[in-house]
């Protein structure tokens, strides 16, 4: 579903990705964890060239990423769903008009359908009394589940996720991992989920990687990796609970 092999890019002579590989299989949920500012953002953003890599391979559903000519390239985006770090609705609409937004953009749906749609994806973040609201008058935990909506509306195959749990609270943390996870089941959705959230990622993942210093330094089970005794991971995971708790 999707490879990426040997991606590299720096930022003037600071080397933030140093050919980094990794591998997602069709319906897999894979978790990426790094420490701030180890470039798991660069890493979803060169994928999909909202930045351009300096070399290296991604390939997505079979294509090279890093070839495709504007149009492919746009048009591949409409077969993935983003949620980014800090990612904002729209303010000057409403919840509705969020979430009608990629489907007037991205399908051919007739207004009866979009809004059969929005309901049911409003039902599935458990928010169908919010569609009048606008984002001004939701909570934090709100935006986020809105903002998850508004991305999986179109049904993308792939996901990519930038901290879907940041700033929540425990019990939110849950209902969003959880909301992910049924994603994954019910529409075969395959994902990659950048998190410091160990509660999000042993709810969710399949399997998980540690980007540090450039490079994939580990890849394994969630549990494998969390109950590890190798130096680097014992420090970052019990520094990640202590932190942590759902902070993230
Ligand atoms: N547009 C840019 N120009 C220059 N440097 C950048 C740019 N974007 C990111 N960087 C640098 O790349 C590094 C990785 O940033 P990135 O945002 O990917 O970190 P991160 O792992 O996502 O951190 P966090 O967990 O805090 O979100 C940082 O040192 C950052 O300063
Ligand atoms: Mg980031």
């Amino acid at each position: 579903m999707v490879t990426v092999e040997k991606l590299s890019k720096s930022f003037g002579s600071h080397l933030v990705l140093d050919e980094v590989s990794l591998n997602v299989e069709e319906a897999e949920n894979l978790v990426v964890f790094g420490r701030s500012g180890t470039g798991k953002s660069v890493l979803l953003k060169c994928m999909i060239r909202l930045m351009e890599p300096n070399k290296g391979s991604v390939k997505i559903f079979g294509k090279e990423v890093l070839h495709l000519k504007m149009d492919e390239l746009n048009e591949l985006r409409q077969q993935m769903g983003f949620l980014f770090q800090g990612a904002a609705l729209y303010d000057s609409m409403s919840v509705r008009g969020n979430l009608e937004f990629p489907l007037i953009r991205h399908s051919n749906l007739t207004p009866k359908e979009r809004e059969l749609k929005i309901k049911d994806v409003l039902e599935k973040v458990s928010l169908e009394e919010a569609i009048d609201k606008m984002p001004a008058d939701l909570s934090g935990g709100m935006k986020k589940r809105i903002g998850l909506a508004r991305s999986i509306i179109t049904e993308p195959k792939l996901m990519l996720y930038d901290e879907p749990t940041t700033g929540l609270d425990p019990i939110t943390t849950k209902e969003i991992s959880k909301l992910i996870l049924d994603l994954q089941k019910e529409l075969k959705m395959t994902s990659i989920i950048v998190t410091h959230d160990i509660l999000c990622a042993r709810i969710i993942a399949d399997r998980a990687v540690v980007l540090e210093e450039g490079k994939i330094q580990y890849s394994g089970d969630i549990g494998e990796l969390t109950s590890s005794r190798d130096p680097f991971l014992k420090n970052f995971f019990s520094d990640e609970i202590i932190k942590g708790n759902g902070r993230n």
